[in-house]
């Protein structure tokens, strides 16, 4: 896609990735972002920086997806590209089922509800484009966190689908697997499990995806590397997990909790 001119959403826009693509759009001379995130006094800022629209949304909640796709439409005009990117931490690592319950409504749930807003009035103008930022742990591992492997891998799942059930439709699907990118999200966490091959910085994050919007790749790498060790895993797996079970041994000592 071209999104000279287009309209955009971005969640998780107050902040790392979320923030750098909605100025990359702008950059790019997007007619508009509509950058929604939970932290409303942060979103205004960056929003002022971007030269966005702030609209505060729980992503969780899926009438709270509705009202930001129908406040951007009003706004700005017809939206081409939904990028759900919103997420959360695995740090600190819990294994109780509330967090296992947030983390699937933020990095699965909410990619869901932007699809059911987003992709049947995109198809009736005749396409558009949805982005789910997943991460390499969606298609690898993060080492450290159950439920943040779960919860990617979901997300990488269920855009295949919606790739294949929107494609035909003109909607075309793309989900985005990063390796580290320096945000708050990884600040001051230990460089482990599947992010030891380049930290990134958020804006260089952003520019891989806009190659990928621009390319229509269903499947957009930030970092190199993960996808040859996504042939790895998938060419050999029982080697996989005894390397990644050696690994986790090796850094275990060297973990903060
Ligand atoms: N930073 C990395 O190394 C990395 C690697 C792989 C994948 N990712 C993914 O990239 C995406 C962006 O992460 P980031 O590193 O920029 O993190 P970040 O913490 O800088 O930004 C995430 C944003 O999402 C927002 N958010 C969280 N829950 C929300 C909710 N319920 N409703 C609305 N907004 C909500 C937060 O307020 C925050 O502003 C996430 O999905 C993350 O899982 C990040």
């Amino acid at each position: 896609m071209d999104v000279n001119g287009k309209v955009a959403v971005v969640t998780g826009a107050a902040s790392g990735i979320g923030f750098a693509l909605s100025k990359a759009l702008m950059a790019a001379g997007a007619r508009g972002v509509a950058m929604a995130d939970l932290q409303a006094d942060a979103l205004e800022a960056q929003a002022t920086a971007a030269g966005g629209l702030a609209v505060p949304t729980d992503v969780s909640d899926e009438s709270a997806i509705g009202a930001l796709f129908d406040r951007a439409e009003a706004e700005l005009g017809p939206v081409d590209l939904f990028v759900s990117n919103a997420g959360i931490s695995p740090k600190p690592v819990r294994d109780d089922n509330a967090h296992w319950h947030q983390q699937w409504n933020v990095h699965v749930m909410a990619h869901l509800y932007a699809a059911r807003a987003a992709a049947p009035r995109m198809a009736a103008r005749g396409g558009g484009k949805l982005v789910n930022v997943a991460s390499a742990a969606g298609i690898l591992m993060q080492m450290n966190s159950a439920v943040y492997t779960a919860t990617k891998h979901a997300a990488v799942g269920l855009a295949e689908w919606l790739a294949v059930e929107w494609g035909p439709k003109g909607v075309d699907v793309s989900v985005v697997c990063p390796l580290r990118v320096a945000t708050p999200m990884t600040e001051g966490t230990p460089d482990s499990g599947t992010v030891r091959d380049g930290v990134i910085s958020a804006d260089e994050a952003a520019l891989r995806i806009m190659d990928g919007i621009a390319d229509d790749r269903f499947l957009i790498y930030t970092h190199d590397p993960a996808g040859a060790y996504w042939a790895k895993k998938a060419a050999d797996p029982e080697r996989w997990i005894e390397g990644m079970t050696r690994l986790k041994q090796k850094i275990r000592g060297a973990a903060t909790d």
